[in-house]
């Protein structure tokens, strides 16, 4: 299984969390990781190398702060001219049919908060539908996400247990089969 992790995040320099994480993907060498804003600086998105990436890898794992109950702008960006008609759907669009897609989205509101009687009112998992609903839309299963909640009270720690937990769960993560 050929692991693309795409990496958005706007101030890489800043981030403590998605920066661990990808320090931890980095030791396994299995797993490319491509991080947006960092190829794209002027935000000028190259679909035809981005189609190509998806292609050559079987899973694309979206990984990002949560900004406003939404990814980062440039990933919303990607969506939009990435997937395209004719590629990911419509007639002849099957080059992600039978892929996996999967999140990995940190934030700062707890877990608590992301509950229907929590700050939020909204789980992470309803939080994630749009993507969920993409996956289907391009004939991918979805698989179930990976999160790190409160980062304003974060030990190191915590986030090293965390890293390796994410690890873990890229080596064990399967698509949910809705019977
Ligand atoms: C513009 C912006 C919007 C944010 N919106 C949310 C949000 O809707 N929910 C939330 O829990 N955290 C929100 N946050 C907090 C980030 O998700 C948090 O700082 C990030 O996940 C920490 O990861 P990092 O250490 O990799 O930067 C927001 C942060 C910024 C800068």
């Amino acid at each position: 299984m050929k692991t693309l992790v795409i990496v958005t995040h706007p101030n890489m320099e800043a981030s403590r969390v998605n920066k661990a994480w990808v320090e931890e993907l980095k030791k396994q060498g299995d797993i490319t990781i491509h991080e947006l804003y960092k190829a794209y600086p002027d935000e000028n998105i190259d679909v035809a190398k981005e189609q190509q990436l998806v292609e050559a890898h079987d899973r694309v794992i979206f990984q990002f702060p949560l900004f406003w109950y939404s990814p980062p702008a440039l990933l919303k960006k990607w969506f939009d001219s990435v997937l395209q008609y004719g590629w990911a759907f419509g007639p002849e669009g099957d080059k992600t049919a039978g892929k996996q897609l999967g999140v990995a989205v940190s934030t700062y509101g707890s877990e608590e908060s992301y509950q229907s009687t929590g700050f939020n009112q909204f789980t992470i998992q309803e939080i994630l539908r749009p993507i969920e609903a993409t996956a289907k839309f391009i004939s991918a299963s979805y698989l179930p996400h990976f999160t790190l909640n409160d980062v304003s009270n974060l030990t190191d720690e915590r986030l090293a247990q965390n890293s390796a937990d994410y690890i873990r769960h890229l080596n064990s993560v399967k698509p949910v089969v809705n019977v």
